[in-house]
């Protein structure tokens, strides 16, 4: 079974490889990429604060300031990441990885590292890959499947825990113990850092996506940083604590964040920071490596996260699952050859980052991914055409039921949604349709409650204008259009920018 799934997939690599090959080039010149991807790691709440080194290293590069993901739950945007699909293209309602049909061939065939296998790079993924339900096959402990895409990887089997994990190496099930070095970020670190110098000693050009645990809960800290940040507590953000009566039901049903609660939520706001300083260790050691090769002007490092967090917001004491800027808005920030260093305005999105590295590897965007890549936007000699507007994202979410975090439900079964996010220098606005528990593949045009937000007077989208004299009805129809149309695409040439 296992080793004919493997022929499959090298046959679909292989000719994957012929249509691509043609912009591919000598060996040796092309760049190294790197992607650094958190887990529920946020911008809004200081996330990226505790990364010190990383922030540093990346204020050298470029800044894609209106960076959003899709959909803001672990696997769905990890599947999102790794097709270049919108999530309601893998959608199912018969179980998956928290509705997404990743456990077959026809997504083992579309992840990122068979394309960049394809361009002649070296590939490795140290660390989460998809929830574990999403990767049982790899994790088998006989006959696994392998990891498609990747020549050399430690993927996680578990989840929500820093020690004792277990991993599927190269196809072999590992299991970590609990000391000191077994701290998952720190294995997942060493793992990339061997990668990334066999690779480099090899001469060849190599892939590395690196995808730390941190700082999703339970955030557990190294030993060596469990005593940092202890004077630190959770933003009060404007709309922390805060009941918003004129939004969607789990939101205006949510009671007061006790003092407990409260407390809770800053415990966590100091582990989610603490977890974070090891990742930026492995930024500091790759850099190091790097350095030693004389590697760092042809490498590019791209940090972003699967989705933001909230800590208090609207009463919801953690975690995501909901549209606003907290939860959607994560760091985009890449560093490398070519770019112009500073801000970018345009709008991107997690389904445009698969896209966006095939094309640094120097190939060309396959017809079947969704997403457009903003490589040659970041540019400084840029030959992007001008008038190309990116001023929209589209956002996506099913509900997971009924969730509950510290005595709160912030999950239920009408928390489905989707919305648009639209920043031009005219327009700053979020806009979502909510469902009751949508169970079939497509949104219909029936959403049963709304919310309009201008995210340039309401930063904190603490003020719903849907249904009042201030919402501009054209604005809403317009994006009311372009949402379901949108939310229905497959491929480059039905999903527009
Ligand atoms: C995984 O396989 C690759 C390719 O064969 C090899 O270079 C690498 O050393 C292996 N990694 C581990 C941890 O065994
Ligand atoms: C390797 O592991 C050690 C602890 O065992 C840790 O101090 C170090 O930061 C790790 N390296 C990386 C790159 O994560
Ligand atoms: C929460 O923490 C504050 C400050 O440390 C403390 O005064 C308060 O008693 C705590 N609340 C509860 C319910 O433990
Ligand atoms: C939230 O607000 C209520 C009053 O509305 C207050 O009693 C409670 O202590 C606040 N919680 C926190 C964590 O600040
Ligand atoms: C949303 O779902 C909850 C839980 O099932 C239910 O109690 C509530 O009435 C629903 N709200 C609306 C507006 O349908
Ligand atoms: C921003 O988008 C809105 C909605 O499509 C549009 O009406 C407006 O003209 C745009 N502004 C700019 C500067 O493109």
């Amino acid at each position: 079974m296992a080793s004919l799934a493997l022929i499959c997939l090298l046959a679909v690599a292989a000719a994957i490889a012929a249509a691509i090959a043609e912009s591919a080039v000598a060996p040796g010149t092309k760049p190294n990429i790197i992607l650094l991807f958190n887990d529920d790691q946020d911008i809004t709440l200081g996330g990226t604060t505790p990364m010190a080194f990383t922030e540093k290293l990346m204020s050298t590069g470029a800044t894609v300031d209106n960076f959003f993901v899709n959909t803001p739950v672990c696997c769905p945007s990890r599947t999102t990441l790794l097709s270049g699909g919108y999530p309601h293209n893998w959608h199912t309602t018969t179980g998956g990885c928290m509705h997404m049909n990743v456990m077959n061939d026809q997504f083992r065939q579309r992840t990122i590292g068979i394309y960049m296998k394809a361009l002649g790079y070296t590939t490795g993924q140290f660390g989460k890959l998809l929830n574990p339900n999403g990767v049982a096959a790899y994790c088998a402990k006989t006959n696994a499947v392998p990891v498609p895409g990747f020549d050399s990887y430690l993927t996680m089997c578990n989840d929500n825990r820093y020690f004792g994990n277990t991993f599927t190496s190269n196809g072999t099930f590992v299991e970590k113990g609990k000391d000191p070095e077994d701290y998952l970020t720190s294995v997942i670190g060493n793992h990339s850092l061997d990668f990334i110098e066999a690779s480099l000693q090899a001469g060849r050009p190599f892939f590395a996506y690196i995808s730390p645990h941190a700082p999703h809960v339970p955030a557990t800290p190294a030993p060596w940083y469990a005593d940092k940040f202890s004077d630190k507590q959770a933003p009060r953000t404007p709309n922390y604590n805060y009941s918003a009566a004129d939004h969607h039901y789990v939101i205006r049903s949510q009671p007061i964040l006790t003092s407990k609660e409260g407390n809770e939520s800053d415990a966590l706001f100091r582990d989610r920071w603490r977890s974070l300083l090891s990742v930026d260790d492995i930024t500091k050691d790759v850099v190091s490596l790097l350095e030693k090769y004389d590697q760092v002007d042809n490498t590019y490092i791209l940090w972003t996260s699967d989705h933001g967090f909230q800590l208090g917001q609207f009463r919801l004491p953690s975690c995501k699952l909901q549209p606003y800027d907290h939860d959607i808005r994560v760091p985009f920030r890449i560093k490398g050859p070519g770019l112009k260093q500073g801000s970018h305005s345009f709008v991107a999105s997690m389904v445009d980052v698969a896209p966006t590295i095939i094309e640094l590897g120097g190939g060309t965007v396959p017809e079947e991914m969704d997403g457009h890549s903003f490589a040659s936007l970041l540019m400084s000699d840029s030959s992007a055409p001008k008038d190309e507007t990116r001023d929209r994202m589209t956002i996506e979410y099913w509900t997971l039921g009924n969730v509950i975090r510290y005595g709160h439900y912030i999950d239920m079964p009408n928390n489905t949604y989707i919305g648009i996010r639209l920043v031009n220098d005219t327009h700053n606005y979020l806009y979502v349709e909510y469902y009751q528990d949508v169970k079939e593949m497509k949104f219909t045009d029936k959403g049963f409650e709304f919310e309009l937000f201008d995210v340039s007077k309401d930063p904190y989208q603490m003020k719903n204008l849907y249904g009042t004299p201030e919402a501009d009805d054209q604005l809403v129809t317009e994006l009311h259009e372009y949402l379901h149309k949108q939310v229905v695409c497959k491929g480059q040439e039905e999903c527009k920018l």
